[in-house]
């Protein structure tokens, strides 16, 4: 099966950019919209693995201390346009220390450097310059957990299953 380690968003920050996704619609950017319930931050890629048990047995004795996600600025990789999020510390350090527990445990995971994004649509087509359309700054959201997922292929699209969760330090 194919899984990924990622930060759900909370229903607000969802909202935020469920709205900014409708801005976008109406400003002609034509694509594969990430649906509300799909938006969500990648930590780490696994890809195709059969344990999710070991995952998370992995990754379960992590330390990290609740922090609070951003979003600052739209971009995009090729023609997948995304939101990326407020530089922030206790992410990044969070992000290093999934990868070397992955790494101890022999979990492969796509290595490249970590850019933090949020997928908002994919083979997207912009009429002018992304930059034209800010994403509003106001909203973040606190995290206090992180999730093992896993992606399948639906009728209509990619369908993301939450297999378990990983609190924060400061969680009950
Ligand atoms: P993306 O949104 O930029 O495509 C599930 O596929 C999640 O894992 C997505 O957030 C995806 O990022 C991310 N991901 C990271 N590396 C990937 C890879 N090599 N192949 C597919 N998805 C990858």
């Amino acid at each position: 099966m194919r899984l990924f380690l990622a930060i759900p968003l909370s229903d607000e920050l969802r909202t935020m950019l469920t709205d900014y996704q409708d801005r976008l619609r109406t400003a002609g950017v034509t694509g594969n919209y990430s649906p509300a319930e799909n938006l969500h931050l990648t930590l780490a890629f696994i890809g195709e693995y059969p344990d999710p048990e070991h995952v998370l047995d992995a990754v379960s004795d992590l330390s990290f201390k609740p922090f609070r996600l951003g979003i600052e600025k739209t971009g995009s990789f090729s023609d997948t346009l995304w939101a990326g999020t407020v530089r922030n510390d206790t992410l990044e350090k969070l992000v290093r220390d999934l990868r070397r527990a992955l790494s101890d445990a022999a979990i492969p995971f796509d290595r490249k450097k970590f850019r933090p994004h949020i997928t908002l649509a994919r083979r997207a087509s912009l009429p002018g310059r992304i930059g034209d359309l800010p994403v509003p700054k106001s909203s973040s959201m606190r995290v206090d957990s992180f999730s093992l997922f896993r992606s399948d292929r639906g009728k209509r699209g990619m369908i993301y299953t939450e297999l378990g969760r990983i609190l924060s330090d400061d969680t009950e």
